[in-house]
């Protein structure tokens, strides 16, 4: 099957060699063709080019994307897309004047999904979450990283990895995942957070592996929920099973997760609403990617991540929804672009690159999503007719996109 797309008017971030990722200064550059088209053949990118010299005559099927623009999917690093049911109502409370924080400590937030999940079959979380993730990729999501952590047993916490397992298959679709047993302690374990460690070392972490359900590891590194001690008891025993980290640090304050993770090779250290300058330095010279979550910020109403503080000190810097029911309850990465460029002062460029490219890099695929680039999955966002690719952010809660393909086909 080969599909040909003519008259593209903009073709965004088109790289001619694989790179892993962009830093710094170079985010502001996003490299473009004018009046381009993209010839795809199965499920891969077979050539890219402009219009002047097309050598492709035939296709089994052409678009014509005249005023339209073309750009690689959005990849998703961080997401916790499968749970059950949701918390509208601890929304309504927080409305109402209590905090996230408040919520959490009367067994509300992490808890309360839990509770839920624990409730929920297997087929019926899987239902819930199909669901969730055909919207996404409807809006223009072609690769995601889902983790666990609203299971808290060991049997849930396996249940949430194999509906993502089952996912994957399901939609023959690019997901990573991440077990994130550490992202609370159950109420069981209450006062005795060493024992819930000792269980998700000893006995969550080896069944994740044993059934390959995981190929990060994630710790809410936080007061209130897990410490330095913790990150790094966990960090140091996924090693012996190659989970990579990929940490969630800094949310609400900062206290040497950024630098733990680095010492531990995470691929990417996420949140980072509260950054110091201890951090920033701990990044540089790293591979971590620092992920920025901007609808998380807007919907608890936190700080933004510093990003320009980041690119300034020639850091990459990626962006993710972080789609789950307590904190951001939207996998829609067009609002997420949208907001990092009108509340961190991204640049279109800038948020983009950190949307597709970097957001590739920080779930390891990068070898294959992230850019136009030939060899590459065909996964692609074919806009509206719209003015330039500034319109994309510019028109906040619209998603200007007209068709999204994946592996080479019209979703
Ligand atoms: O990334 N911060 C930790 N975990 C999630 C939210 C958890 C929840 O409230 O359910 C997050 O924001
Ligand atoms: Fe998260």
């Amino acid at each position: 099957m080969t599909t040909l797309l003519i008259n593209i008017k903009e073709v965004l971030q088109v790289r001619g060699t694989a790179i892993a990722n962009v830093a710094g200064e170079a985010m502001k550059t996003l490299p473009i063709l004018q009046n381009g088209y993209i010839y795809i053949v199965d499920d891969v990118i077979s050539d890219v080019g402009i219009m002047a010299n097309i050598e492709i005559a035939s296709a089994d099927k052409i678009i014509d994307c005249t005023g339209k623009i073309v750009l690689p999917t959005w990849c998703d690093s961080h997401t916790h897309l499968v749970y059950a049911g949701n918390r509208a109502q601890e929304f309504v409370d927080r409305i109402n004047g209590l905090s996230y924080e408040e919520i959490a400590n009367r067994g509300g937030g992490i808890l309360n999904s839990a509770k839920k999940l624990q409730e929920t079959s297997e087929d019926e979380l899987f239902v819930q979450s199909a669901k969730r993730l055909e919207e996404v990729m409807r809006m223009g999501t072609g690769a995601i990283e889902i983790k666990s952590g609203y299971g808290l047993t060991t049997e849930a916490e396996l249940k949430m990895l194999r509906v993502a397992k089952r996912l994957k298959e399901t939609y023959n679709f690019a997901i990573k995942t991440t077990f994130l047993g550490a992202h609370a302690v159950p109420a069981n374990y209450k006062g005795n957070q060493d024992g819930y460690m000792d269980l998700v070392i000893n006995e969550m972490l080896p069944k994740v592996a044993a059934e390959n359900l995981a190929e990060y590891v994630d710790i809410f590194c936080e007061k209130g929920y897990f410490t330095l001690k913790d990150t790094e008891r966990l960090l140091k025993a996924a090693q012996h099973y190659n989970l990579i980290p990929k940490i969630h640090v800094n949310q609400f304050n900062a206290f040497g997760g950024v630098a733990l993770g680095v010492k531990y090779n995470a691929l990417s250290v996420d949140h980072l609403e509260e950054l110091n300058d201890a951090d920033i330095e701990a990044l540089q010279g790293s591979n971590t990617m620092p992920v920025a979550l901007p609808s998380c910020s807007y919907f608890l109403s936190i700080p933004y991540t510093p990003a320009r503080k980041l690119m300034d000190a020639g850091l990459p810097v990626a962006l993710a929804t972080d789609y789950n029911p307590g904190s951001t309850p939207s996998g829609n990465m067009n609002f997420v672009v949208s907001t990092a460029c009108i509340k961190m002062k991204m640049t279109p460029e800038e948020a983009i690159n950190a949307a597709t490219i970097n957001g590739a890099y920080a779930m390891g695929l990068s070898e294959t999503h992230g850019s136009i680039t030939v060899g590459k999955a065909a996964n692609l966002i074919i806009t509206k007719e719209i003015e330039s690719y500034n319109v994309l952010p510019y028109a906040f809660g619209d998603t200007n996109i007209e068709q999204v393909l994946i592996n080479g086909k019209v979703i």
